[in-house]
């Protein structure tokens, strides 16, 4: 495994499971409650290297997981969670040459996962309203990938507008109201395509559905949620972790297909 090089991220972490991301820089210090780290004693090591801290404290560095730098990075609008994120790559079937539409840009993290699932032979055009939240998603970006990769293409507005002149293979919607571009995106993925989109809550959920059947053009329409629960597992203590995350949003998943009236007719009867 490569040796960390200056400027790098580098994840420390101590014996009580904290993690602090650190960006490596010559000269420069980590402090703690017990003494201090010198980044130049992480710099050339490979990563799991145990070291101790000038206190005698024991630290561990690490390579960032993009779900670790996803949790640790300034966050500009709620981020995906790493457990949401994997089911929209897997059921949104995002792979290698794929092209996404990606909206809301957010804090970057979605669409990190995205430029990783689409490789240098995809795309992915990311499109966001708000300004300042695009700024913190293309800072987040550069920081875990060291720029801003030539297969991105990060977009300023409301994603309704740009659909019309857009053309995808997938459409990822992680913002308040997906409903309302249904048929824009339903012309964006003309030609076969898939419709993944994440909201918070159960109302949002049927406008969603019920404008994706109405638009007459997506087959297959699923939501699901995903609950992940850890355990505590220490000796003959295996048990669950008394805390979850109870609920974080719900995803749905639609096939493009040509003329899908027929199949979504007795759904639309039957929500009135
Ligand atoms: C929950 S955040 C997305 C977080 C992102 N998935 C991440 O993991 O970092 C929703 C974003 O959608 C943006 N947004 C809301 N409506 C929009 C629209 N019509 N077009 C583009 N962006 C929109 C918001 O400004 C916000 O930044």
């Amino acid at each position: 495994m490569n040796a960390f090089l200056p400027g790098e991220l580098v994840l420390l972490t101590d014996t009580r499971d904290r993690m602090y991301l650190v960006e490596l820089a010559p000269g420069g210090q980590f402090h703690t409650h017990n003494g201090v780290l010198a980044h130049d004693a992480v710099i050339g090591r490979h990563a799991g290297v145990v070291l101790y801290t000038s206190g005698g404290a024991r630290i561990t560095a690490f390579r960032p997981r993009l779900a670790d730098f996803v949790r640790k990075m300034p966050r500009a609008a709620t981020v995906l969670y790493p457990k949401d994120v994997g089911p929209v790559l897997v059921y949104g079937d995002i792979g290698p040459g794929c092209t996404v539409v990606e909206a809301g840009t957010g804090s970057g993290g979605l669409t990190l996962a995205l430029l990783r699932a689409v490789g240098p032979t995809g795309r992915v055009c990311s499109v966001e309203i708000r300004d300042d939240h695009r700024a913190a998603a293309e800072r987040n970006i550069r920081r875990f990938l060291g720029e801003l990769p030539a297969n991105l293409e990060l977009v300023a507005g409301d994603v309704g507008a740009h659909l019309a002149s857009l053309r995808a293979d997938r459409i990822v919607l992680d913002l308040p109201e997906p409903w309302s571009v249904a048929d824009a995106a339903a012309e964006a993925l003309a030609g076969g395509g898939l419709w993944v989109s994440y909201v918070p809550t159960v109302p949002q959920v049927g406008e969603t559905v019920t404008a994706l059947r109405r638009a007459g053009r997506y087959a297959d329409i699923e939501t699901f949620e995903i609950l992940l629960r850890t355990w505590h597992v220490d000796g003959r203590s295996i048990r669950p972790d008394h805390r979850m995350i109870g609920h974080t949003g719900f995803l749905t998943v639609a096939r493009f297909a040509d003329d899908a009236r027929l199949a979504n007719a007795s759904r639309l009867a039957a929500d009135g």
